[in-house]
């Protein structure tokens, strides 16, 4: 089948290569000329395991071309995928449709009889019959579906390759009927096809979203409970979670949720919510937010407690800047703003991730950076272990201790082995793990472990 896939970010490049490679001829569309260029050289805008790979031989096999122009796309397909940004309004917490307007304004002219314009942009719901009733003077023989994009960051190749789940909202059957053939192989490899109108379609995104940040939420909210009270939320998380009903996945009390998309894809939610007269039954989203902001002020608190009250003059080494590992997007990280307010408050903070330093660099240009661990531990009153790289599992804590001022260890993310920390000389702490502090060794002691001053 010949498609364009418009808009060339994290979606639309995945979706493009993906495409391609099972057999389709795909043309991908974008403004950015530089971005196109790059592509047409088999070249990803983004760090994404298999995605270089992929694009490389789909570009090569022909099935694979790129244009900046939505001409061409209108006269090369008749079935347009839609993977532009819906970003945060500057001056409200609802979804910026600018770049979905400027698509569908800029097509429509050009769009032939029985075009297919398919949205997999995270949108408000009801936008798929704002753009039909949009089109209904200028391509009235144009109908939108919504097809809703559920890839993760780190695994978006085999996300698309093998979805969960595959959710069409149509308004016909001609379109149920591209859209089956589009997915031919996955529908024949299992994987469930649910057809719907378009405001349900567009409304379970929002929806899995808004499940997956509020349990994360709730459990960075019995952490909290839990370190008021001494109990031990790592243990309570792994208790609840396994009950087959509630599940242990998207259950680690931590510093929560990043990126660019859970944290405006509930905003956005609730604020379309209350649009449409609904805003009561979403008011908890409002509260999932604001818990998950606070586990960063928490996690700054906690660590400003722990180097006596004061961060001036101390030097803080922080692992990870990325907002998950598998990733070099710092969009909303958690642990770069947490980095970012220890140095806005006087501490000396050195960065190190695996793959983020480059954007967190370039976000963050008032911050030093290490390209190794060693460095950005070296000379350290306190680790901040922020994002859940693999390659953190792998730190010798014995070795790292020889290098620091002090072994003191805020494991924010709740997943090195507080055993081994401890054993190695290091004073651990965690979010809603009381009990792990008071292992915390006294400074003359942390200095006598170093052989070093306090
Ligand atoms: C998410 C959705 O999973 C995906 O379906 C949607 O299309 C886009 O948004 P992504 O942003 O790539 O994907 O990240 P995901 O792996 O879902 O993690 C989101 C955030 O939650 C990360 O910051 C992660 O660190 C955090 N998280 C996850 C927790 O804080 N605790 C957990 O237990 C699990």
């Amino acid at each position: 089948m010949r498609m364009t896939v418009i808009g060339t970010g994290y979606v639309g490049t995945v979706h493009a290569a993906c495409m391609a490679d099972i057999g389709h001829q795909v043309l991908g569309i974008d403004i950015d000329a530089e971005r196109i260029a790059s592509l047409s050289a088999g070249r990803a805008p983004i760090h994404e395991s298999g995605l270089d790979e992929l694009l490389a031989r789909t570009v090569a096999s022909g099935r694979l071309r790129f244009s900046t122009s939505l001409a061409e796309g209108a006269a090369f397909a008749r079935t347009h995928f839609m993977c532009v940004g819906t970003p945060q309004r500057p001056d409200s917490k609802a979804a910026d449709l600018r770049y979905v307007d400027a698509v569908v304004d800029g097509l429509a002219p050009h769009l032939r009889p029985g075009s297919l314009i398919v949205g997999k942009s995270t949108v408000p719901v009801g936008t798929a019959a704002r753009l039909a009733e949009r089109l209904a003077e200028t391509a009235p023989d144009t109908e939108v579906a919504w097809n809703p994009e559920f890839l993760r960051e780190g695994s978006a190749v085999q996300d698309t390759m093998r979805p969960e789940r595959l959710v069409v909202g149509v308004t016909s059957r001609h379109a149920e009927a591209v859209l089956r053939a589009v997915y031919t192989r996955m529908i024949l490899d299992g994987v469930p096809f649910f057809c719907t109108d378009p405001a349900t379609a567009e409304l379970v995104k929002v929806a899995a979203n808004s499940f997956l940040a509020t349990k994360i939420s709730f459990i960075n909210a019995m952490a909290e409970v839990c370190d008021t009270a001494g109990a031990d939320a790592s243990v309570l998380a792994r208790a609840i979670g396994a009950d087959s009903r509630i599940g242990p996945r998207f259950l680690e009390p931590g510093l929560g949720f990043g990126g660019s998309c859970f944290p405006k894809d509930i905003r956005a939610f609730a604020a379309r919510a209350e649009e449409i007269g609904a805003g009561e039954a979403v008011v908890f989203l409002h509260e999932v937010d604001r818990i998950n902001t606070r586990q960063r002020s928490r996690a700054v608190d906690r660590a400003r407690r722990l180097l006596g009250g004061s961060f001036t003059g101390r030097r803080i080494a922080v692992l990870g800047a990325a907002f998950k590992p598998g990733s070099d997007d710092v969009r909303d990280s958690p642990a770069l703003a947490v980095a970012a307010a220890l140095h806005q408050q006087g501490a000396e903070v050195r960065v190190h991730d695996p793959q983020a330093v480059d954007n967190a660099r370039a976000a963050h240009p008032e911050l030093a950076y290490a390209l190794d661990i060693d460095k950005a531990c070296e000379d350290a009153d306190l680790v901040l272990h922020l994002t859940n790289w693999p390659e953190y599992q792998d730190i010798d804590p014995a070795a790292l201790a020889a290098l620091v001022r002090s072994p003191v260890l805020l494991d924010a993310r709740n997943s090195l082995d507080p055993r081994s920390w401890s054993a190695a000389g290091w004073a651990v702490h965690a979010p809603g793990r009381p009990r792990l502090s008071s292992t915390t060794p006294s400074k003359a002691k942390a200095a006598a472990l170093t052989g070093g001053a306090s």
